[in-house]
């Protein structure tokens, strides 16, 4: 009998201490990207810290979900985490498409002041309301387009020409407005679609451009610094509840190095890659003067009410008194 009891304690005790928390990490980015490497960080800083009880298992290149099928999946948990496009949430949240407003943030510090604004707090209630919660927030860079066609120099030059977007609504009108004709494709079938020519231009990061080779499609870049392409690092609303407070703790912890590495090689990688592009490629690259980037902007702010009407009133309101916009 006391062996029996000895036995059973061994049993809890070992399977108390040992058991594991799985943390499924979706994205669709090559390993290599920034993205991708700080996936990497964040689960071997979280394995470390939390001594292997909580593992991260990590599913790249879409080779689970696609970034906006991933959202509908946290909410039900079957993955725990995520950091998908800002405008890939749009669907569901659509106060994500605040980034895709052209011109709206005129550099990266604009960006990290935003994230302590109090329109995110307008994005974090949401977030929550809708199934995932919202732990931090991931730099790429500012988006540039490129094309096969033609060389683009102003808004207008765009006119007749289909144009790859990540999906929001307001993205699809900044290319409706000036006469393109915008299609939806999931970053997986990108270079694929570029290739097969049944698109001609698209809009990234020197980042995304480089690793997903679409110089290899595309004969013009444009940079043009338009908008904004970040990620919201997002977990599961039903997991996180799950989890104790010793747990959120360590993911945090483990969250804020990978931040700080994060945002760091995010600007890195696209500074090597625009060196990269404008000198190790076919790509004919076109910066935008100063009067013609002054074009650009004026040019979309005379849309201002369009883009403002697909936001919440609130955070219109917001970014109107915040005087972003
Ligand atoms: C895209 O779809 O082009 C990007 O959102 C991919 C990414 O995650 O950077």
């Amino acid at each position: 009998m006391y062996k029996v009891i000895s036995l059973i304690l061994f049993i809890l005790v070992y399977k108390f201490s040992y058991s594991e928390t799985i943390i499924r990490f979706s994205h669709v980015v090559s390993v290599d990207s920034p993205k991708g490497i700080a996936v990497e960080k964040f689960k071997t800083e979280l394995e470390k810290i939390s001594s292997g009880r909580l593992k991260v298992l990590i599913y790249p290149e879409g080779t689970l979900f696609d970034d906006i099928p991933v959202i509908e999946a946290l909410k039900k948990n079957i993955v725990q985490m995520a950091a998908p496009s800002f405008s890939k949430f749009s669907d569901k949240i659509r106060d994500f498409q605040v980034f895709d407003i052209p011109f709206l943030f005129n550099n990266i510090k604009d960006i990290h002041n935003f994230y302590n604004s109090k329109a995110i707090s307008i994005l974090n209630r949401e977030t929550e309301n809708f199934g995932l919660k919202i732990l931090d927030f991931w730099d790429n860079d500012f988006k540039h387009i490129t094309c096969s066609k033609r060389l683009i120099k102003k808004p207008e030059d765009l006119k007749g020409l289909k144009v790859r977007t990540m999906g929001s609504n307001i993205l699809n009108a900044q290319f409706k407005i000036v006469g393109a004709m915008p299609y939806t494709y999931p970053f997986g079938s990108l270079k694929h679609i570029l290739e097969e020519g049944l698109i001609d231009c698209q809009e990234n990061t020197f980042n995304n451009i480089y690793s997903q080779k679409l110089y290899n499609s595309q004969k013009y870049l444009t940079v043009s610094s338009h908008g904004y392409l970040g990620y919201a690092v997002v977990i599961s609303k039903k997991f996180w509840e799950s989890l104790s407070g010793e747990e959120k703790k360590l993911i945090m912890e483990a969250l804020k190095k990978t931040t700080a590495y994060e945002r760091e090689l995010a600007q890195r990688k696209n500074f090597t890659d625009f060196f990269r592009l404008s000198h190790n490629s076919n790509l004919y690259v076109y910066k935008l003067s100063e009067e013609e980037k002054v074009y650009w902007i004026t040019f979309f702010k005379r849309h201002k009410n369009l883009f403002l009407n697909y936001l919440s009133s609130e955070m219109a309101k917001e970014i109107q008194e915040m005087g972003l916009y």
